[in-house]
Parts: structure tokens; sequence; C-alpha cells
């Protein structure tokens, strides 16, 4: 099995945070921005820790400043996903980065990338699909107008709403307006949890804004009665052991408790979440898991028909994505 070829769906990648370093910084250099200080000797990005990370994600995603750029960064973000295999990639989009979350202008970012998206499609074949997110460390005041855009946007390619940033930065019963407001609209729910919180943001996450899937989750593993749980409930984990392993939550491959996760029951996904940054990309994530755990080909089918039930698209995609994963010999 080439590791390459094999079909691959990711539901957890940060469109910005997939930005590839000299696609930023090409952008800088026609802008005439100095974001110099984002960028490490080798050329990729560079910080300290994950509240490093977040400052030169965001000090980055300041180049993006038009739709037609949000349109190229699309663009760019696919090829790379294409070449690793992957068929259908849910995407996090931040209105906050996209015309500061003014409905008006939403759309028309929107439309950029959706153009692009669909140019992807009919020449690769990988199917895109957004999750607009709004980010926790900006207050639950400022999460309503991303939720508004979602809401207003909700469809075929708006699928869902969730949320991202500093995972320490207040509760999630907080930001219960806008989860309600995106249910209320049609959209599929998702949060970024258990990475940086105990398994007692994994609890809150659920209970307080009724999500189906969790962004990470993995700190869950520390509560063998919260993994009862996950199991019992079905609720997805969008895992994103490289992301994890980069910003020290763990040690090594082999300490990441994805594994005891599925063995527990726990319905896993595999993702990269902001693969440059982290020096990974989807082909890594399956050659480590791989190495550390001996998985297989069974082992990834399980994992891309977890994903597959788990994603936020309509029936008809899920379908065409099904006949795929059918296809492809193991
Ligand atoms: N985690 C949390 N928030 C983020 C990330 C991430 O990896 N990327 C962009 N916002
Ligand atoms: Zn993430």
């Amino acid at each position: 099995m080439s590791m390459r070829d094999f079909p691959k769906l990711e539901l957890h990648l940060h469109l910005e945070g997939a930005a590839p370093p000299a696609f930023i910084r090409g952008l800088a250099r026609e802008k005439s921005v100095d974001i110099s200080g984002v960028f490490g000797a080798d050329g990729g990005y560079a910080f300290r820790d994950f509240g490093h990370f977040l400052q030169v994600y965001e000090a980055a995603t300041s180049v993006l400043t038009t739709p037609e750029d949000y349109a190229r960064l699309v663009t760019a973000v696919l090829e790379e996903s294409a070449a690793n295999g992957v068929i259908y990639s849910e995407v996090f989009l931040s209105p906050d980065f996209c015309g500061g979350s003014d409905v008006a202008a939403w759309r028309e970012y929107l439309h950029a990338m959706q153009e692009a998206a669909a140019r992807a499609e009919a020449r690769d074949g990988i199917v895109l699909r957004g999750v607009v997110t709004c980010i926790r460390h900006f207050g639950p005041e400022r999460a309503r107008a991303p939720a508004l855009c979602a809401a207003e946007t909700a469809g075929a390619f708006i699928t869902g709403f969730g949320i991202a940033g500093d995972e320490t930065a207040g509760r999630p019963r907080d930001f219960t307006w806008s989860f309600d407001l995106a249910r209320e609209a049609g959209l599929r729910l998702t949060a970024h949890a258990g990475e940086w919180g105990g398994p007692v943001s994994v609890r809150e996450a659920i209970a307080d804004l009724g999500v189906e899937r969790i962004g990470h989750g993995v700190r869950a593993a520390e509560d063998p009665r919260l993994v009862d749980q996950l199991a019992e409930t079905g609720v997805v984990l969008e895992v994103c052991p490289g992301s994890n392993v980069a910003l020290g939550l763990y040690p090594s491959w082999q300490r990441h408790p994805i594994q005891t996760l599925r063995e527990r029951g726990v319905r896993v996904t595999v993702s990269t979440d902001d693969p440059p940054f982290f020096r990974t990309s989807m082909v890594r994530e399956y050659e480590e898991l791989a190495r550390a755990f001996g998985w297989e080909a069974g082992d990834f089918l399980e994992i891309a028909r977890n994903a597959l039930d788990a994603a936020f698209c309509d029936a008809d995609t899920k379908g065409r994505l099904a006949d795929r994963l059918k296809d492809h010999p193991t």
C-alpha cells in the first residue's frame, strides 16, 4: 500500500494554518509588509510554544487581506492536500480574518473561496467543505459575529460551526449563544477541547455546547469514565497526532493516546491541524502512525470510514466519497 495513494478524509484543518510559508512570504513581498519575524532560519514558521504559535499564526494571516488572497490560498492548500491523497477536506474558516466578520464582506470572501474550491474539485477530485470558527481568546461577545456569518451562509458548502483559539480562555458555556444560533441554522457542531484543557474541558464542550465532534479531545484519555462516555455516545475525535507531538503534549508518537482511545472504542479520525507549522502532512501522519502502532491498510480504512461517517457534508457527497473508498484496492 502506498501511503500517498490511500484515500484520506481530513476533518480538522485551519485554512490559514495550512498556508505554505513561501505563499505567505510571497504575499508579504507583494504588499511590502515586513513579517520576517514569523519565519525561522530555515524559512519555515518559527514559534516557541502554543501561545507564541497563536501570535505567529495571526501575524502570518495579516497578509491575507482580500477575497482574491483567500482564493489563491484555497488553491494552494487543496493542491497540497490532493498531493497527499486527500479526497475530502473539511476546513476551518474564520470570518474574523475574512473581512472582520462583517456579513457582506464574508459573503465576498466565501464566494471567492468556493470558486477556487470548485476549480480544485474539477481538476483533482478533492472536495472541500467549510466549518466556520469563532476564536475563543477573542471572547464570547466577539464570537457572535462569526456565528451570524455562519448562520447567514449555512448550506451545502458551509456545513458546520466550531471554536478554535486558546482553549484556556473562558469556558465553553460562555459561547452558548453562538452555538445555539449555529445549531438553529442547521449547522453541525464541533469544538476544540481536550488539548490544553483536561477531561473537564471535553465534558463541558459536549454538555454546554452540544457538539457532536471534538477537535483533539485526546486529554479525555486521562479519565476512564469520559472515555467510556465518548465510546457509548459516539462522539468523534478529530485527532491531530503530529500537532500534539510538535507542541510537546506528548513526548513521542509512541506515547500518543490515539491507539488506546481506539482500543477503548472511541471513534477517532486523523488530521494535520496546521501542517506547515507542525512540519507534517497527511502522508507523514499515516507513516508515523504505521511506524508507532503498526497500523496497516485495514486500520487506515477504519479511520477513513470514521471520518466519512462524521463528516458534515450532505448524503449525496458522502455517497460519492463512499464509492471512492470502496474502489480503492487495499
Ligand atoms: N489550535 C487552536 N486554534 C487554532 C489552531 C490550532 O491548531 N490553529 C489556528 N487556530
Ligand atoms: Zn485545530
